[in-house]
């Protein structure tokens, strides 16, 4: 498992995700419409399809969320006590890609992200 930590991962086939996938892959959750400038709260869920443990031993221990390459905002979770989702606060002036990032202690780095419309 050594080669998840070198690596970004990202479901190998989205519309047929293994339980690994399902258990580690960020969902980001947010409005349909977001106007320029105006504040918006994203959601950052993972194991959305299939709850990933939360105990000292296997915990996610931050999620990253970014615009385009841009990092925006990190939250370090403490096991047993966080619950999902990670809410994060932000506006922005243009539309553009939304990333999170989230780190397993035992299965490494997962990526996911969706495409952000500012109207
Ligand atoms: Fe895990």
């Amino acid at each position: 498992m050594s080669e998840l930590f070198d690596v970004i991962n990202y479901p190998k086939d989205p519309a047929n995700k293994s339980d690994l996938e399902k258990k580690h892959y960020p969902t980001i959750d947010m409005p349909a419409s977001v106007k320029a400038w105006e504040p918006f709260e994203v959601k950052v869920t993972i194991g959305k399809e299939l709850a990933h443990p939360n105990e000292g031993a296997h915990f996610i221990q931050w999620v990253e969320l970014y615009f385009n390459e841009v990092l925006i905002s990190r939250s370090e979770l403490t096991p047993t006590i966080y619950e999902m989702p990670v809410d994060f606060r932000l506006k922005l002036g243009k539309s553009g890609t939304l990333r999170a990032r989230a780190r397993c202690n035992l299965h490494g780095i997962w990526e996911g992200s969706a495409e952000l419309k500012i109207n």
